[in-house]
């Protein structure tokens, strides 16, 4: 299975950003072994699917509303995105989980809504630190997966996210990832979780990101791990230079 590399850019880069940007990467990111993908704010993706054309690369959106129209004052549509090119969707991303109030009864609807229609879902899930401290990420994560993919028969378009909420940046380049062993537990629990929500050998198929201050100082020893399949990547991916170091890091 080839790594996945997918960049978070959260709320940020403007146009003139990402255009130069994406001129920068594509010739640093040549030959790579890795699928990449690209998550813009919305309002740059029409462009972004031009400046990519002809690179491989993939577009994701980092959020959707389930229903495909309506009256839902300033939300985005599956149909929208699909129609603008993107590949994936972030759905349950821990900031979104905190700062809007998503349950996981909605990322669950979200996720179904993707997939319906032609999105790949990436499922992001992850315990706080109050939670891994008090010994309960296994639940957490046991919660999260079971609650938001229940019902889905097929696990084929989806991937997960493994991102410890304590070990995401928040555009501070000094928090610690995970160790690797700490990740490659976690990620081995998800599979063992998958395994029991859609067969062995999908649960062996399905990709589990880790996502949490990858950089390129890390990537290469995370990536390593028989269990981290990619990176979900947020402020070492606004960087050309650093996302294509952690691009070519991973075989
Ligand atoms: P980070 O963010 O790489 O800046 O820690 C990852 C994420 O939140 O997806």
């Amino acid at each position: 299975m080839k790594k996945l590399i997918a960049a978070n850019w959260k709320m940020n880069k403007t146009m003139e950003g990402a255009s130069s940007f994406i001129g920068e990467f594509r010739k640093l990111a040549k030959g790579s072994d890795a699928e990449i993908a690209i998550c813009p704010p919305f309002t740059i993706l029409a462009e972004m699917k031009k400046l990519v054309a002809g690179s491989g690369i993939m577009l994701g959106a980092q959020n959707m509303h389930f229903e495909a129209s309506g009256a839902y004052t300033g939300e985005i549509s599956p149909l929208m995105l699909k129609e603008i090119g993107c590949e994936y969707v972030i759905l349950g991303h821990s900031e979104r989980r905190e700062f809007f109030g998503e349950k996981d009864e909605q990322i669950h609807k979200k996720i179904i809504s993707a997939l319906n229609n032609g999105l790949k879902p990436i499922l992001c899930v992850g315990e706080t630190l109050e939670q891994r401290q008090t010994q309960k990420t296994e639940d957490v994560l046991e919660n999260q997966l079971i609650n938001c993919l229940k019902d889905i028969k097929d696990a084929k378009n989806i991937t997960i996210a493994y991102e410890p909420v304590w070990a995401i940046s928040r555009g501070n380049a000094n928090v610690k990832s995970a160790t690797k062993a700490d990740a490659e537990e976690s990620h081995l629990f998800i599979r063992k979780v998958l395994e029991g929500i859609f067969g062995e050998e999908a649960a062996r198929n399905t990709r589990i990101l880790y996502g949490g201050s990858m950089k390129p100082g890390n990537a290469k020893e995370l990536l390593s791990m028989p269990n981290i399949d990619g990176g979900l990547v947020g402020n070492a991916s606004l960087d050309a230079k650093s996302f294509a170091e952690i691009i070519m890091s991973a075989k």
